[in-house]
C-alpha cells in the first residue's frame, strides 16, 4: 500500500490543470460495449477506478490501449456477458455494464458488488429499471442475473440514482421503440454520457434534464470523443486552496457544472474570480454554516468530506446533513486526531467548531473522498502528516502528488 507524505502549513500558489471526470469516464467505457467499432475516450483520467473498469471490459474480450489520457476500446470481440467476478466486486460502479450487456446480449451476469464503507448501497433502482424494460432479474448465490428474448422500449423510474439512470438510458439505446426515464439524475456526467451515445447514433432527447427521451436505433457507431474536467476534483482543490488561505487558479472550470458549490461557499465568505473557464481562488476568511448534500445541481455529497476538512477553519460552528449516504463520515476520527472538533449527531449530521489548529499525524484513508478530506488535512497541519492507503485516494484523483507539488506543496508519495 502506498503513502502519501506531507509537510504543513502548506501554501499553494500556480496554475491547476484538472483531469478528466471520473464519473463520467467510468460509464463511457462501458457504453464502448453497446457498438463493435472502435471508441476513443480523450482526457480519461489515468486513475485506479478506470484501470478496474478497463481490466472489466478485457475480461470481455474487449482490447484496449491507453496512454497520455487517450484511451482506444475495440470492443469488436467482445463475446461475454459476466465480467471478471473478483474484479467487479471490487468496484461499484461495475454494475453500469448491465445495460449495455443487456443492449448487446439480451443478457448479462455480475457478481454481487463487495460492500461499500459509505452506506449499503442498495440496487433496487438497477433492479426495477431492468423489470420496467421486460428484463428478467434473478439474484443468485454469487450473481444477478439478467435475460430478455427482445429489449422493448419502456417508461422507466430510477428514481433520481445516477447510476441506475445511466442504465436505464445506456439500455434503451439498442431496444425497440421508444423509452422515456422519468425522474431521471441530471448530473453533468450523465449530460456528458448522452453526448457520446449522441456521437455514436444514439437518438437521445433532454440531455441534462429529469426526463430522459430515447428512440432505439439498429446499431451504433464507433466514436472518438473528449470527457468533461472534473468537478469533484475541482471542488476538491477549492477546498484545499481556500482551507491554506492560498490563492490558486484553476483550469477548465464549467461554472454551471458545479452547482449551487461555489454560491454555497461564498456564501460563506469564500471569494472567486470567474473568468470564462478559468476559476481564482483568493484569499478568504471563511465563517461557519450549515450545508445539506442533495443530487444536482444541489451541493454535491462527494464534495461533504472536503468540505468538512475546510470548516476546521472556519470561525463558528458549523453544521452538516448528509442526505444521501447514511456512512459518509469515515474522517471523522482521522481529523480529530489532528486537532479538529468534529461532533457526530446521528448517521447523517455532523458538527463541526473551528478554528482548530491542526497538527500532522499518521492516519488512514478509508474511503475515497475521505481520503480527499485527510489530504486537505495534511494542507492545514502544522508538521508531518503521513496518510496510509493512498491508493484509496488515488481511486478518483490523478497524480496529485505531482499536481499538488507543482502548487508548492512539500508532498511525496512512497510505495
Ligand atoms: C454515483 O453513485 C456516483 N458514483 C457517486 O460518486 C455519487 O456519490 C452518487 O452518484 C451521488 O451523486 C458514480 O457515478 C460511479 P446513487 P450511485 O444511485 O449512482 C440510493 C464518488 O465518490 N440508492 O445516485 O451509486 C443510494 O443508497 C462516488 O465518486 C438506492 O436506494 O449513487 C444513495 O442513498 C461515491 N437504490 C442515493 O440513492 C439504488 O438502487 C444516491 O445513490 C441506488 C441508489
Amino acid at each position: 500500500m502506498s503513502k502519501y507524505i506531507i509537510n504543513g502549513p502548506a501554501r499553494l500558489n500556480g496554475i491547476f490543470q484538472p483531469s478528466g471526470a471520473k464519473n463520467a469516464a467510468l460509464k463511457m467505457i462501458a457504453a464502448s460495449l453497446l457498438t463493435k467499432e472502435k471508441v476513443i475516450l480523450e482526457n480519461c483520467p489515468d486513475i485506479l477506478d478506470v484501470r478496474s473498469l478497463i481490466d472489466l471490459i478485457e475480461s470481455l474480450g474487449a482490447k484496449t490501449s491507453f496512454s497520455n489520457n487517450v484511451l482506444e476500446i475495440d470492443p469488436s470481440k467482445v463475446n461475454k456477458f459476466r465480467p471478471d467476478d473478483k474484479i467487479a466486486k471490487k468496484i461499484r460502479a461495475s454494475i453500469v455494464l448491465v445495460g449495455p450487456l443487456i443492449a448487446r446480449f439480451n443478457k448479462a451476469q455480475i457478481a454481487h458488488p463487495g460492500g461499500c464503507l459509505i452506506g449499503n448501497r442498495p440496487l433496487d433502482a438497477h433492479m426495477e429499471v431492468f423489470k420496467q424494460y421486460g428484463v428478467k432479474v434473478e439474484s443468485k448465490k454469487n450473481s444477478y442475473n439478467f435475460s430478455t428474448l427482445k429489449l422493448i422500449g419502456a417508461k422507466t423510474f430510477p428514481c433520481l440514482s445516477v447510476t441506475a439512470t445511466e442504465n436505464a438510458i445506456m439500455t434503451a439505446v439498442l431496444a425497440s421503440g421508444i423509452s422515456v426515464v422519468y425522474a431521471a439524475a441530471a448530473e453533468p456526467e450523465i449530460k456528458d454520457l448522452i453526448l457520446m451515445l449522441r456521437s455514436m447514433g444514439a437518438k437521445i432527447k433532454g440531455a441534462g434534464t429529469h426526463n430522459v427521451t430515447i428512440e432505439g436505433v439498429k446499431k451504433l457507431s464507433g466514436t472518438r470523443f473528449r470527457i468533461i474536467p472534473d468537478r469533484i476534483e475541482i471542488g476538491t482543490i477549492v477546498c484545499a486552496a481556500l482551507a491554506t488561505n492560498s490563492e490558486i487558479t484553476i483550469n477548465d472550470v464549467r461554472e454551471k457544472d458545479m452547482g449551487n458549490f461555489i454560491y454555497k461557499l461564498e456564501s460563506l465568505g469564500a471569494k472567486f474570480k470567474i473568468e470564462n473557464s478559468q476559476l481564482t481562488v483568493l484569499k478568504s476568511k471563511i465563517i461557519s454554516g450549515k450545508i445539506d448534500t442533495r443530487t444536482y445541481p444541489g451541493f454535491s455529497t462527494d464534495l461533504q468530506s472536503p468540505t468538512a476538512a475546510l470548516l476546521t477553519q472556519a470561525h463558528g460552528k458549523s453544521r452538516k446533513f448528509e442526505t444521501l449516504f447514511e456512512n459518509r463520515f469515515n474522517f471523522i476520527s482521522e481529523l480529530n486526531k489532528m486537532g479538529a472538533k468534529i461532533k457526530q449527531i446521528n448517521d447523517f449530521v455532523i458538527e463541526i467548531s473551528g478554528p482548530t489548529n491542526m497538527t500532522g499525524a499518521k492516519i488512514e484513508s478509508s474511503d475515497l473522498r475521505a481520503g480527499a478530506a485527510l489530504v486537505i488535512a495534511g494542507l492545514i497541519a502544522k508538521g508531518k502528516t503521513v496518510i496510509n492507503n493512498i491508493d484509496i485516494f488515488e481511486r478518483g484523483y490523478e497524480k496529485w502528488e505531482n499536481k499538488l507539488s507543482n502548487l508548492g506543496v512539500e508532498i511525496i508519495k512512497e510505495e
